[in-house]
């Protein structure tokens, strides 16, 4: 059943669905596997918990976190992505009942609040404008307990001469212009604008994605 795509001001990638998986590790150059597994182990995802992939594209991360919880426990991982080839895809591909996906804008969350144990999301900020970075965390902060965990893997301050190339060259070629406000180094202050305490940068990888962990207040 085709899905219909979210209407957004962000840059949805239905065109790149049935690619994504091939080109994404290229992208990231081997490091994927630990980028990944850094972001799973900061959640300290428990067997019952609820857990939010905003961005998810074809739920690649997603299906990785949910080994961690239990359909026995209603545990389950929820990916969310505007574009609706995203979603069929990452539905055909990974859907069950522990993973989970919706066709749903980052701004506007149609989960009650304090509904979710954590709130991961990888490579998805810079695909939204300033505004809806600051909307879409808000409403992360909305849907997350008190307490619980938002943990962030996206484009940052350059740190290496590569990361800057890299950097200013997908701004350039792929005319995202929304990649400018994570190359100043603005996601962390956006966290905490939206509500959560001062993210800690956990670790940054290739000289331009960064590892963000914080919580909301309890
Ligand atoms: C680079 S992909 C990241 C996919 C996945 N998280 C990963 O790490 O491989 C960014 C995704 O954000 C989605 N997207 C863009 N704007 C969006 C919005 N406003 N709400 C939800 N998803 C959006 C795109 O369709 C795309 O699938």
């Amino acid at each position: 059943m085709s899905i219909k795509s979210v209407p957004t001001r962000g840059r949805t990638l239905d065109g790149a669905a049935s690619i994504y998986d091939f080109c994404e590790p290229l992208l990231l150059l081997g490091k994927q596997k630990e980028m990944n597994d850094l972001v799973i182990s900061l959640m300290q995802i428990e067997p019952s918990h609820r857990i939010l992939d905003i961005g998810c594209g074809t739920g690649f991360i997603t299906h990785l976190a949910s080994r961690n919880v239990s359909a026995a426990e209603s545990g389950y991982v929820l990916g969310i992505d505007a574009a609706g080839k995203m979603i069929e895809e990452a539905r055909k591909l990974r859907g069950t009942e522990t993973c989970r996906f919706e066709a749903v804008a980052a701004e506007d969350l149609p989960y009650e609040d304090s509904s979710f144990d954590s709130v991961f999301s990888t490579m998805f900020y810079h695909h939204i404008p300033l505004d809806l970075k600051l909307k879409s965390l808000k409403e992360a902060y909305r849907v997350l307990k008190p307490g619980g965990r938002l943990v962030i893997a996206d484009m940052h301050k350059p740190t290496s001469f590569f990361g800057a190339l890299t950097s200013h060259i997908s701004r350039w070629l792929l005319f995202q212009p929304q990649i400018a406000e994570n190359i100043k180094g603005l996601m962390p202050d956006v966290m905490v604008e939206a509500g959560f305490k001062e993210p800690e940068l956990v670790k940054t990888y290739l000289g331009y994605i960064a590892i963000f962990s914080t919580q909301k207040n309890q």
